[in-house]
């Protein structure tokens, strides 16, 4: 038997339900993904191609996971059966959000927990490399529980005390950090170059590969092919009107990517830093710069958290997924779903933890994939973010595939 409407929990407000769905929407992908790529992708060009893909695609795709949501009441799974009335293989596309949720969510929640550990590296580790952090397999294994613990006690509480309420308490925090970074970050001598490389479009530098990579943030971002919109639109009232809430998320995520550039490209302009060193700006290359950087400590702890916190209410989202789906389908009680599946995202995201030099079997599995890995990657982390991110539900909204082996070099 389902769980009926009438059971089923919803968002307290509508203030709550954007803030949250803000929230999935604002993470790892604004603050560490977006800088990175618009850094690679010549800076201003990038970021105009990105704007123009979240308008035209990502937002009517966010419009259409919502109101399946709400209209369904229903997970994922129970979404698609609702609509083709049971016993399509549609079902499966449900079924592969929830996939993508559950699996994203193991190895989301890897890079997560090396953004708290850097927001306390000066106290647990402050000698450290990235690499050599990134290879201490005690350390990120106890990061990422630490991480993982905080999504299960948010997720535990339920949407509207759970979910909302922090979302409702996180977001703010979020947005004075950024602008007490930006702030710093603006004022360095030199910060100007950045902004121009940031803000101005060069033209020339708009190719295909640009364009795939600015569509594929704009799914990432607005965490579209990974169930969370059609989870948390399925907390709306069906009265609901999703046309401004929906606006309000997309306005919100995307002020704060471009925000995340103003902090992030004037410092490392003004401290002659390199803008295109990928996925390791975040991890490596800022690093060097705060430290530079009058006050830089405190910006540095400072930057870590909000990657925390950012990170933090994304994850929440993706294990919402799954909760969700088992909570509807299997009829467990949120208590049981959160532990349950708690453990085996736990579980799962261990061998992602120790793939970036920790273990040896992990993190090179050309013994498996030969020389040249699965679709070119040969750790266990970039292997999986393929299958189900590039490959998978996800489509195109997950990192290119030399992700993984980057963030590390
Ligand atoms: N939308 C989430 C992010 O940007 C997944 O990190």
């Amino acid at each position: 038997m389902e769980a009926t409407s009438a059971d089923r929990e919803q968002w307290g407000s509508r203030i709550g339900f954007v803030l949250a769905a803000a929230g999935s929407a604002i993470g790892l992908g604004n603050i560490w993904r977006f800088p990175y790529l618009a850094g690679e992708g010549g800076g201003g060009a990038f970021v105009l191609i990105y704007l123009l893909c979240v308008v035209l695609i990502g937002m009517p795709y966010l419009y259409a996971e919502l109101s399946l949501g709400r209209n369904s009441q229903r997970n994922p799974v129970g979404a698609i059966k609702s609509i083709t009335g049971g016993g399509s293989a549609w079902i499966l596309v449900g079924g592969f959000c929830v996939l993508a949720g559950f699996v994203i969510l193991s190895y989301y929640s890897v890079v997560a927990g090396w953004a708290v550990g850097y927001a306390v590296k000066d106290i647990i580790a402050p000698t450290m490399g990235f690499q050599e952090f990134a290879a201490s397999p005690g350390m990120v294994i106890a990061l990422l529980g630490v991480f993982l613990l905080l999504t299960f006690l948010v997720v535990v509480g339920g949407v509207e005390e759970g979910i909302e309420r922090w979302a409702k308490i996180l977001l703010p925090i979020l947005l004075v950090l950024i602008l007490l970074i930006i702030f710093r970050a603006v004022t360095l001598d030199g910060a100007l170059e950045g902004l121009t490389f940031y803000l101005v479009p060069d033209f020339s530098a708009i190719t295909f590969d640009l364009v795939i990579a600015a569509l594929g943030q704009a799914f990432f971002t607005l965490s579209l092919g990974m169930g969370a919109m059609i989870t948390y639109g399925s907390y709306l009232p069906k009265r609901e009107d999703i046309a401004i809430s929906g606006a309000y998320v997309v306005v919100f995520n995307t002020l704060i990517a471009l925000m995340a550039g103003l902090m992030i490209f004037p410092a490392i302009f003004a401290m002659g830093a390199d803008p295109e060193a990928g996925p390791a700006l975040v991890f490596v290359v800022l690093p060097k710069v705060f430290a530079q950087m009058p006050l830089g400590g405190l910006v540095s702890v400072l930057f870590f958290l909000l990657l925390s916190i950012a990170a933090l209410t994304s994850s929440i989202s993706l294990l919402e997924v799954v909760v969700s789906y088992f909570v509807d389908e299997q009829q467990w009680s949120r208590q049981k779903s959160v532990w349950l599946i708690g453990g085996v995202v736990f579980l799962m995201a261990i061998p992602s933890a120790l793939s970036q030099g920790a273990s040896g079997a992990f993190s090179d599995m050309s013994y498996l994939f030969g020389e040249s890995g699965l679709f070119g990657q040969n750790n266990f982390l970039g292997i999986l973010d393929y299958l189900i991110g590039t490959a998978g539900c996800g489509g195109p909204t997950l990192p290119p595939t030399s992700w993984w082996r980057g963030a590390v070099s």
